[in-house]
């Protein structure tokens, strides 16, 4: 027995010397045009990708997840957090969305999420009271399921759960926000109870959005000028900053060993001046050597479970925290790899696989017509037409700011159309449009053609929730 655990071992470490071990990827889908289900999963593989977190427990994600073997985060969205305070509404949620899934070819659901950053400061304390019911819930229903060993739960929760006081900046000064202090304990007693680990999302780009006096180079990983000195510890990225913050918080708290997952880090490449692709080449590329070489963080060494944000470009994203919402994924809206990056974290200059067999829409695009007479109306319809298309590449620092004001229109007019699906009546705008079959982008900016489902693949889901059904009854 033991010799064959001893080969087991060993073939888990070979094949994890390939790509940073453990890496996950987060795959939001609020998009007005999703990949198909199965070819995300399909790209996730040709990637050897074995770690994906979601947002919810959408059916047709986790019957497209079946049978990979891929570990899976399912999520319980904020707004269904009162739900879960009821036992009975946490189980049937534990029933439907994780036990169901449990058999073989099933789905490898390793985390449930309860929440997503649900202590925001702009959500103005909303879920402070119904996440630590939900979250006990959850787990007490995952347990009573039989389930409690393999599948744990946690509350994904945003960096600005703790911190250090300004007149001592240094991590090991860290603690949770005074206002939630109590609460947050509770929470690590919970998740230390049941094995489970303590989530966080780290944004270095965060750091810098908005902060003009952020030291640059301390949001990347290649060495700042000025490293923080804490008692003889040199920071000299915020990123081991921030997870050390953490560190001390929950040593503070009588909770130094819990496990900290990293559900969430990554850069933009649109939307602001300091998203692009460039940077985002330069922060993957010091973060990724870093955790294939499970560097960890001075006062954590060693392996750190990280999950990058995110997969693919989501323009249906609230951009209320800024225009870069639209643009965190390591692929396109289209699923195609937008700058080349390397997950055995050797730094190799090549592109990852992109989504397989993708339609796109016909090659049609809609423009400014340079023709149209009266201009009273233009400021009016090109509004209109980012209300519901995507025009953050237009902002200052952007892809497409360096349009001249005909282009500015005919881009806002392509971005709706293309999100109408190239419905005729949505290339009008009261006659300032017209359609052209001329690719109309520039060097810098691309005027997009969108995607559309294509049907097999649709049908091919069909099979799969039909085998899935199939094996439910035959489990029972
Ligand atoms: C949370 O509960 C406390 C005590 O029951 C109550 O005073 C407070 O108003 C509640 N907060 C919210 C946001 O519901
Ligand atoms: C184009 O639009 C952007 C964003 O709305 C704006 O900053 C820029 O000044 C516009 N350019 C012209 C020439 O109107
Ligand atoms: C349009 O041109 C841009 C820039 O040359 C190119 O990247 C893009 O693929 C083209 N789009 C289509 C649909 O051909």
């Amino acid at each position: 027995m033991w010799i064959l655990k001893g080969v087991l071992l060993l073939l888990v470490w070979i094949a994890r010397v390939w790509y940073v071990e453990g890496l996950g990827v987060n795959w939001g889908t609020q998009a007005s045009h999703k990949l198909p289900p199965e070819t995300v999963v399909q790209m996730l593989k040709n990637n050897g990708i074995q770690k994906v977190k979601l947002f919810d427990a959408d059916e047709s994600t986790m019957s497209a997840l079946a049978g990979s073997g891929i570990e899976v985060m399912v999520a319980i969205p904020n707004n269904q957090l009162a739900a879960m305070n009821e036992y009975d509404q946490a189980k049937k949620w534990v029933k439907k969305n994780v036990k169901r899934y449990n058999f073989k070819g099933g789905v490898n659901v390793k985390y449930v999420a309860v929440g997503n950053e649900p202590f925001l400061k702009s959500y103005h304390n909303s879920f402070l009271n119904i996440t630590l019911p939900a979250l006990q819930n959850i787990q007490n229903a995952l347990n009573e399921a039989g389930l409690g060993d393999s599948v744990k739960a946690t509350v994904p929760l945003n960096a600005d759960v703790y911190e250090s006081p300004a007149d001592n900046n240094v991590p090991s000064a860290g603690r949770f926000r005074a206002d939630i202090n109590d609460l947050m304990t509770q929470i690590v007693q919970f998740l230390n109870k049941n094995g489970a680990p303590f989530t966080v999302n780290i944004y270095p780009f965060l750091s810098l959005y908005g902060n003009d006096n952020f030291p640059f180079d301390y949001a990347f990983f290649d060495g700042a000028a000025n490293p923080v000195n804490d008692n003889g510890i040199p920071y000299t990225n915020v990123f081991d900053a921030n997870f050390d913050t953490l560190v001390s918080a929950l040593k503070a708290a009588g909770y130094g060993e819990t496990a900290i997952l990293v559900g969430e880090v990554g850069w933009p490449t649109d939307g602001d001046k300091n998203a692009n692709t460039g940077n985002a080449l330069r922060f993957y590329n010091g973060l990724l050597p870093r955790l294939a070489a499970n560097k960890g963080t001075p006062l954590r060494p060693g392996f750190i479970e990280v999950y990058l944000f995110g997969l693919v470009d989501e323009d249906a994203k609230s951009i209320a925290p800024g225009s870069f919402e639209c643009h965190w994924g390591i692929f396109r809206y289209d699923g195609q790899p937008k700058f080349p990056m390397d997950l055995s974290g050797q730094n190799q200059n090549k592109l990852l696989i992109g989504a397989q067999n993708v339609k796109y829409l016909p090659s049609k695009w809609c423009m400014f017509n340079p023709e149209a007479k009266d201009l009273s109306k233009l400021a009016a319809n090109i509004d209109y037409a980012c209300t519901f298309g995507d025009c953050t590449a237009l902002e200052y620092g952007s892809s497409c700011n360096n349009l001249d004001a005909n282009g500015n229109a005919s881009y806002a007019f392509n971005m709706y159309f293309q999100v109408q699906s190239q419905n005729d009546m949505a290339c009008n705008f009261q006659g300032l449009a017209k359609l052209t079959t001329q690719n109309i982008s520039t060097p810098t900016c691309n005027f997009i053609i969108q995607i559309s489902s294509s049907s097999s693949l649709i049908r091919s889901s069909l099979v799969t929730s039909l085998v899935i059904t199939l094996s439910i009854i035959l489990s029972l």
